[in-house]
């Protein structure tokens, strides 16, 4: 309780730098810090972005494809040659946001399953869908939009059969 309480006074405070946000978002913090962002900010370059250049604060929403490719935008104008990772991030997080819906979608019709083993097995394949998804959270914090992608269409993949085995189960 009082760890919790000092790290969120952090928050607030002055620093917003991945490793106050590591101990509870280690996912996100690692794969940030495979990324040569977060070897500028190690050296004190002052240009490379923090968490919360995209998150402001903790308690800030999640962030939507356009403004994630606006952020990218404010340090790599459009005419610099990596136009496309920015681009490529966008559309995945729009993605994400639809992959999640079909969860949920799913996720309702599961709960109309009668058969409990039946019900049990889709609920485990949505939970292993949902997990897919999560990778590719953690491949915007890499910066890595091929992995985000091949994330998203996995995930799809998933999803897929999930809605096939629920037509026979019903
Ligand atoms: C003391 C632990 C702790 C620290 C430190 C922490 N967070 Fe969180 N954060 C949480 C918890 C708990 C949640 C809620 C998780 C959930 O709902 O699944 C959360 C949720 C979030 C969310 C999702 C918000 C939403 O609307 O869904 C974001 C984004 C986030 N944190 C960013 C950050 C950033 C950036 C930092 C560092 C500046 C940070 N957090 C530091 C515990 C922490
Ligand atoms: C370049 C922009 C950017 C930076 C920098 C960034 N994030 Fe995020 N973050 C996002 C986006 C975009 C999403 C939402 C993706 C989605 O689920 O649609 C997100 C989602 C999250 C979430 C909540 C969603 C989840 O499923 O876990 C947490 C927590 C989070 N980020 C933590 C962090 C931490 C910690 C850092 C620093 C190490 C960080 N972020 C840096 C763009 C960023
Ligand atoms: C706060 C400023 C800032 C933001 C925001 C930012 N970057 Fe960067 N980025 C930098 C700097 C500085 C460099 C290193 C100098 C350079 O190569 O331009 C860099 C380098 C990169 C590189 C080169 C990595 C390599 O290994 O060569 C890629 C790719 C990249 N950024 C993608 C992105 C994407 C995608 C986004 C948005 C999701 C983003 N950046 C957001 C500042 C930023």
């Amino acid at each position: 309780m009082k760890l919790a309480f000092i790290a969120l006074v952090a928050i607030g405070g002055v620093d917003a730098s991945p490793s106050t946000c590591a101990p509870c978002h280690r996912a996100h913090a690692d794969a940030f810090g495979e990324s040569l962002h977060q070897t500028l900010l190690v050296t004190g370059d002052r240009r490379a972005p923090t968490c919360a250049t995209c998150h402001t604060a903790m308690r800030a929403r999640t962030v939507s494809g356009a403004q994630l490719e606006a952020s990218c935008g404010t340090c790599h104008p459009s005419a610099a040659a990596r136009v496309e990772s920015p681009a490529a991030m966008r559309s995945g997080v729009d993605t994400l946001d639809g992959l999640r819906l079909q969860c949920d979608r799913l996720d309702a019709a599961a709960a109309r399953i009668v058969d409990p083993q039946d019900k049990m097995s889709v609920r485990l394949a949505l939970a292993a869908a949902r997990y897919t998804i999560s990778e590719g959270v953690t491949a915007v914090h890499a910066f890595d939009g091929e992995r985000l992608h091949e994330r998203c269409a996995a995930a799809r993949g998933q999803l897929e059969a999930i809605a096939d085995a629920l037509a026979i189960a019903r």
